[in-house]
C-alpha cells in the first residue's frame, strides 16, 4: 500500500510504489512470504508494500499472528524454511536486497539494518559478558580493533542509559533486569550506527513503567543516531507516542496506512476502528470493545475480505474478491469496499444531478425562443410551462436520492466520530 503521496479521493486502486523517491531509505515493493505446508504454499505476508523515508519511524501495528514479524524477517533475509520469500522487492539505500549476495547480505545486517526483537534474553547469549557481545558486534563488522571495541562497549552502555557501564559489561544478561536487557540489546543494535532499526515488539515482555522509558530511549537514540524506524508492535497506544506514519496489517495484509494523525481521528478500515476501541485510555469512562474473533489461521482464510467474519460493516460485496486499495485522504489508503460503496453512489448522484442540469438549460433556451418570437401561442407557453414543472419535479427527486446517499453516509461518519471523539487522550498526543 503507499502512503507516501498525497493523492485525490478515488474508487479505483491505488497504485503501489514502483520507483522509490530520493529520501526513500527502504521500500518494500509487493512483498510475498510463503510458508510451504503439507497442503502447499500458504502466504503469511501477501503483496505488502511500504516505504520508510531516513529519519521516519513507520509503526507496523495488527493482532498476533497478522505477519507483523515474517515481513521483518523477509526484509533481513531471515525467513526459515518451510517459509520462503516467494515474490516482490525490498530496496534499501537503492539495491534491492533480495537479489544481494549472501556475504553483502551479511554486512547489511547488524551494519545497516539492525533488529531488535520483542525478549532480549532470547537474543542474547547466556555465556558471555554484555561487553564481550557489544564489542563482538563491533569486531564482526570492521567497526573497531579488539582494546577499543571494550571501550566502546562502556560508551554504548552509557548511551543508552545503563547505569554504571564500566561495571556493567562485565555482567552476564541473567544478572541484569528485563529493562536492562533490553538497553543492552539497544547497545548492540547501535554499535554499528545502522540507518534503520527494525524494533519488532521492544517493549511487550516490560512492565509499564519500563516500557515507557524503553520507548523514551528508542525516541532519543533515533535523533542522536540519525536513525529511521520500523517500530512493530500489537498497541496502537505505542504508535500514538512513537510513530510518523501507521501501517495496519491483518491477515497478511496491509489493511489501511497513513499518518497516525490521520488513522487515529479518521481510522477507515472497520478493523483500525476495532483496534482503536480495544485501546486502553481512548475513550475515558466507555468500555473497551474487543474485536470479536481471531485473526484466522494460515491456509484458512475466508473468501474475499480477509476480515469479513469478524467485521460488523460487512455487506454481499465483501465475500467476493480481497478489496483492491482506495486513496481516502492525502497519503491516507484502505482496503475496504465500503469506501468503493461510499464513492460509486456520490458519483451516480452527480451524473444525474449534471444530466438535470443539462435539462434545464434546453427548457431555459426553448424559453428564450419562445420570447424572441414574440408569437404569443398560449398552448405552447403552457407546454413549455409543464415541461419545466417536470424537471422541478425530477430536480427533486434527484435531491431526494442525495439526501439519501448523504443519510447513509452518516452512519460511517457518526461512528466514526462516536469511536474518536475530539476529547480523545490520544489525539492530544500527536
Ligand atoms: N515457521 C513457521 N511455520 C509455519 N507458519 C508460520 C511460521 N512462522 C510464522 N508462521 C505463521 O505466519 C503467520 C504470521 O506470523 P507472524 O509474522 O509471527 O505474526 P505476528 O508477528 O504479526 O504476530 C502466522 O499465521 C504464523 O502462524
Ligand atoms: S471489505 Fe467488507 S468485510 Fe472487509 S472490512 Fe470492509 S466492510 Fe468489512
Ligand atoms: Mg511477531
Amino acid at each position: 500500500m503507499s502512503t507516501e503521496h498525497p493523492a485525490p479521493s478515488t474508487q479505483h486502486p491505488a497504485p503501489s510504489t514502483e520507483h522509490p523517491a530520493r529520501d526513500v531509505l527502504l521500500s518494500v515493493s509487493h512483498l510475498t512470504t510463503v510458508f510451504d505446508l503439507p497442503g502447499g504454499p500458504v502466504p503469511a505476508v501477501d503483496d505488502v508494500s511500504f516505504e520508510i523515508r531516513a529519519g521516519e519511524t513507520l509503526g507496523l501495528v495488527g493482532e498476533s499472528g497478522s505477519g507483523k514479524s515474517v515481513t521483518a524477517l523477509s526484509i533481513m533475509r531471515l525467513v526459515q524454511p518451510p517459509g520462503r520469500i516467494a515474490g516482490g522487492r525490498i530496496h534499501f539505500k537503492g539495491r534491492n536486497l533480495l537479489t544481494l549476495p549472501e556475504a553483502e547480505m551479511r554486512a547489511v545486517r547488524g551494519a545497516d539494518i539492525a533488529l531488535i526483537f520483542q525478549e532480549p534474553m532470547t537474543a542474547l547469549n547466556p555465556v558471555f559478558t554484555v561487553g564481550d557481545q557489544i564489542a563482538e558486534a563491533l569486531l564482526v563488522h570492521d567497526r573497531a580493533t579488539r582494546r577499543d571495541a571494550t571501550r566502546r562497549a562502556v560508551e554504548l552502555l552509557d548511551a543508552v542509559r545503563v547505569p554504571d557501564g564500566a561495571a556493567r559489561v562485565r555482567d552476564y544478561p541473567h544478572q541484569l533486569s528485563g529493562g536492562m536487557r533490553q538497553r543492552v540489546l539497544i547497545a548492540m543494535a547501535l554499535a554499528c550506527t545502522p540507518s534503520l532499526m527494525i524494533a519488532d515488539e521492544p517493549t511487550t515482555a516490560l512492565d509499564v513503567t519500563i516500557q515507557a522509558q524503553i520507548l523514551d530511549l528508542l525516541r532519543e537514540m533515533k535523533s542522536a543516531f540519525n536513525l529511521s524506524l520500523l517500530l512493530i508492535t500489537h498497541d496502537l497506544g505505542i504508535i500514538a507516542e512513537t510513530a510518523d506514519r501507521v501501517a495496519v496489517m491483518y491477515a497478511g495484509r496491509i489493511v489501511e496506512a497513513g499518518s497516525v494523525r490521520a488513522i487515529l481521528r479518521e481510522p477507515k478500515h472497520p478493523y483500525t476502528r476495532g483496534l482503536l476501541a480495544s485501546m486502553p485510555g481512548r475513550a475515558p469512562g466507555k468500555r473497551l470493545r474487543a474485536i470479536d474473533g481471531t485473526v484466522p489461521m494460515l491456509g484458512a482464510l475466508p473468501p474475499g475480505c480477509a476480515f469479513n467474519p469478524r467485521c460488523p460493516d460487512r455487506f454481499d460485496l465483501c465475500t467476493s474478491a480481497p478489496p483492491p486499495e482506495y486513496e481516502v485522504g492525502p497519503a491516507h489508503g484502505v482496503r475496504c469496499y465500503l469506501h468503493a460503496l461510499v464513492d460509486s453512489r456520490q458519483s451516480t448522484v452527480a451524473s444525474r444531478q449534471s444530466s438535470v442540469d443539462s435539462r434545464q438549460s434546453s427548457v431555459d433556451s426553448r424559453q428564450s425562443s419562445v420570447d424572441s418570437r414574440q408569437s404569443s401561442v398560449d398552448s405552447h407557453q403552457s407546454s413549455v410551462d409543464s415541461r419545466q414543472s417536470s424537471v422541478d419535479s425530477h430536480q427533486s427527486s434527484v435531491d431526494s436520492h442525495q439526501s439519501s446517499v448523504d443519510s447513509r453516509q452518516s452512519p460511517v461518519d457518526n461512528r466514526q466520530s462516536s469511536d474518536v471523539g475530539p476529547g480523545s487522550s490520544t489525539d492530544g498526543q500527536r
